[in-house]
């Protein structure tokens, strides 16, 4: 690399081993994503997003733009705690909806899938709230979802087993900022 391609390269890519899947791959899959949303909404009153701290910013901004829908956007911010090997973790609130979802159709936007065991919870908390529907669209998706068999309606990509970083995924709060999905070099890890 020659030095001024080096300053032009940004911090990351030092500490990417792989690619999983690039900002092409997200926006085209994101495009046909909302594609399909919009086709099983027409004709209702529009759409609740709600996405979860932090990990869903990202998609929830680009879905958000693809759809052409009436939308409204809300986050949450859940934390779970407990045996992550049960079913039964224990979700705190950190951020509730600041809007009633009575007779709403809800769709939760998530980052990513691994245990299932926030959205599980999720998923009973908020008929309590009486909306017209809840549903679930993920960008990724990781086999263990696959097991727990939690509703996931729309997904943009199954991934294998392995701790990815970037649009809006992170390994101690940092790589969210990431354009592309990737896994880290082991030497990040060791050195965490
Ligand atoms: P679950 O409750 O096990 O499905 O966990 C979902 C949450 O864990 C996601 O919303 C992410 O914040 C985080 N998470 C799970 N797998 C990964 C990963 O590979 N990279 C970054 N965050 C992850």
């Amino acid at each position: 690399m020659t030095p001024s391609a080096e300053q032009n390269a940004p911090w990351y890519d030092a500490d990417i081993e792989r690619v999983i899947l690039s900002s092409d791959q997200i926006a085209e899959k994101t495009a046909e994503l909302a594609k399909q949303i919009d086709a099983d909404y027409a004709g209702t009153d529009g759409l609740l997003l709600v996405g979860l701290f932090k990990g869903a910013v990202m998609f929830m901004a680009d879905l958000a733009r693809a759809l052409t829908l009436p939308l409204e956007m809300e986050f949450m911010d859940l934390s779970s705690y407990g045996s992550k090997a049960t079913s039964s973790g224990v979700v705190r609130v950190l951020k509730d909806l600041d809007t009633d979802i009575k007779d709403r159709h809800v769709l939760v936007v998530e980052d990513i899938v691994d245990s299932g065991l926030t959205l599980s919870w999720l998923l009973k908390y908020l008929p309590s709230r009486h909306p017209a529907s809840v549903e679930v669209v993920s960008m990724v998706r990781k086999p263990k979802a696959l097991e727990s068999n939690v509703p996931v309606k729309y997904v943009g990509f199954d991934v294998p087993d392995e701790f990815v970083v970037g649009y809006g995924m992170d390994f101690a709060e940092r790589y969210r900022e990431l354009p592309f999905v990737g896994v880290l070099k082991p030497r990040v890890y060791e050195n965490a």
